[in-house]
């Protein structure tokens, strides 16, 4: 992928995930607008990308606001033209206690991880439609396949994000536009640090962001990793009820 004629725009980017895939894409030539909510650290980000050569502007946002979304969108298009790629990554996670279900914080979750990312896209999409090119990526997480402990909210709204996308993609196909799912398994980020429970196959944020990128080069439909994890999801896939049960009750990851 020609990266340096590619205008980005990439939310949640002042941590974690989307703070290595904006560094790693700037690096490749793309030029990229950070969308988060902390323009202070989105300032930092933006001063090593220039000092390492490369162009992003910094579009403070929540996710959840639609006009904001819709204005972070002209501003990148006013500054470095039309967008080629969005990649919703912006998204929070939370423990789910099932005795002591707060709706309010299912709302929350689903509020940034879903509704947030329906925003995004749509702050971008009619431009990408006139064109007839562009490229969606949604950053959603093995925990989309399968109910796991502690996850009702959390696993819900990325089994949502994903049939989102997976609607759009047949939807926007058509129209000469790529849409990419991916579905990491654990990456240590701020999201996953403090944790005492073991996560299987966890992976260096770096590695991870190479992976990313990998699978939106070559225009991947969908794309689940690591393999060892995206294994063990798949034939919980086509487990009965009983056996997973058995397992998945033991196998919480949110202590
Ligand atoms: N880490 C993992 O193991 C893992 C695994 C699978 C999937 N994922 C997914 O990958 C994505 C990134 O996760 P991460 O681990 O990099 O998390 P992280 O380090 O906590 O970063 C989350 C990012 O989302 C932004 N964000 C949160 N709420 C927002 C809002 N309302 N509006 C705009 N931006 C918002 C944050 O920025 P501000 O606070 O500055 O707004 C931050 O930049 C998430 O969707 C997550 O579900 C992560």
């Amino acid at each position: 992928m020609d990266w340096q004629s590619k205008v980005v725009m990439i939310t949640g980017a002042s941590s974690g995930i989307g703070r290595g895939l904006s560094t790693e894409l700037a690096r490749r030539g793309a030029r990229v607008g950070l969308v988060a909510r902390r323009l202070d650290v989105l300032g930092e980000i933006i001063q090593k990308i220039s000092r390492d050569g490369g162009e992003a502007i910094a579009l403070a946002a929540d996710v959840q606001d639609t006009m904001a979304m819709r204005k972070a969108s002209q501003q990148l298009q006013a500054t470095f033209g039309p967008i080629d790629m969005l990649i919703a990554n912006a998204g929070i996670g939370t423990t789910t206690e099932a005795s002591n279900l707060q709706p309010a914080e299912v709302a929350r979750v689903f509020s940034v991880n879903v509704i947030g990312a329906a925003s995004s896209v749509a702050a971008v999409v009619p431009e990408m439609i006139e064109r007839r090119r562009g490229h969606l990526v949604a950053i959603s997480s093995l925990a989309a396949y399968r109910g796991i402990p502690k996850s009702a909210a959390y696993g819900a709204s990325k089994a949502a994000l994903s049939c989102f996308f997976e609607s759009l993609r047949l939807d926007l196909q058509p129209k000469g536009i790529d849409v990419t799912i991916i579905h990491p398994g654990f990456i240590k980020t701020p999201l996953t640090a403090g944790r005492e429970a073991k996560m299987p196959f966890i992976m260096e944020l770096d590695d991870a962001v190479k992976k990313i990128v990998g699978a939106i080069e070559r225009k991947r439909k969908s794309y689940a990793f690591p393999w060892q994890l995206a294994s063990i999801v798949r034939l919980g896939m086509v487990m009965p009820n009983f056996l997973y049960d058995r397992i998945a009750a033991r196998s919480s990851f949110r202590e």
